[in-house]
């Protein structure tokens, strides 16, 4: 069967663009990344897609309209089927995302609807939260808004701050979005509504407590 081919738009650092890369190394696995698109010239990201000989390009200092227009042009003649968005900074087009609605996805390092926009994890220690973690969504013209197809969790611990509480959220990014791409791939998504429905989805059968039950004996 052929491949999913999938548009990556960063802006930054790229290391979801790199999980998904190392992800596509596997003959096995469903999706091939076709292009990379960034907004920003110096993108860490434009330097793993040429070091794995993938098609990328720069589209910058455009109004929206005009970069939706190049960005579109590009995923057309690259033959994408998804676009994924990793760490892409800038608000898209309404028209572009209603244009590729169901076919565009996101990752966002919180379990949204909680925390969307900038700094969330941040956000996620002002409000004091014993869990939280990244999630996978179809996009929608509202910011970090739609249908979500997987989500992963991760503690927040006494000591953390920004930097380690984000870093445990990237490890599970990794994970995450090479497998939400694959259930796109294998054709396995229903969106009902505001849902996302898997076949042939296990959901883990835990219930996770922070802090764990078995605490060391407190009493005196
Ligand atoms: C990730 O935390 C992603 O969830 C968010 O921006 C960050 C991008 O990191 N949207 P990278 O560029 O993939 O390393």
């Amino acid at each position: 069967m052929p491949r999913l081919k999938v548009g990556v738009l960063i802006s930054g650092r790229g290391s979801n663009l790199q999980a998904l890369i190392d992800a596509a190394a596997d003959p096995t696995y469903p999706a091939e990344i076709a292009t990379v698109i960034s907004n920003r010239p110096d993108a860490v990201g434009l330097v793993r897609a040429a070091s794995t000989g993938i098609p990328h390009h720069v589209v910058a200092d455009l109004d929206r309209a005009a970069f939706a227009a190049a960005t579109d042009r590009i995923l057309g003649e690259a033959g994408v089927a998804l676009v994924a968005l990793a760490g892409f900074m800038r608000i898209l087009d309404t028209a572009f995302v209603e244009a590729w609605a169901d076919r565009m996805v996101n990752i966002h390092p919180s379990l949204l609807p909680a925390f969307p926009g900038l700094h969330p994890q941040r956000q996620a220690l002002a409000a004091g939260v014993k869990f939280s973690g990244c999630t996978v969504h179809f996009v929608r013209a509202a910011v970090d808004t739609g249908p979500i197809i997987a989500q992963a969790v991760v503690p927040v611990e006494d000591g953390d701050g920004e930097d380690s509480l984000a870093a445990r959220i990237l490890a599970a990014e990794h994970r995450l979005y090479p497998l939400a791409v694959r259930l796109v791939a294998e054709k396995r998504l229903r969106i009902d509504g505001n849902r996302v429905l898997t076949a042939g989805a296990a959901a883990p059968g835990i219930a996770a407590l922070n802090p764990t039950e078995n605490l060391a004996s407190n009493r005196s």
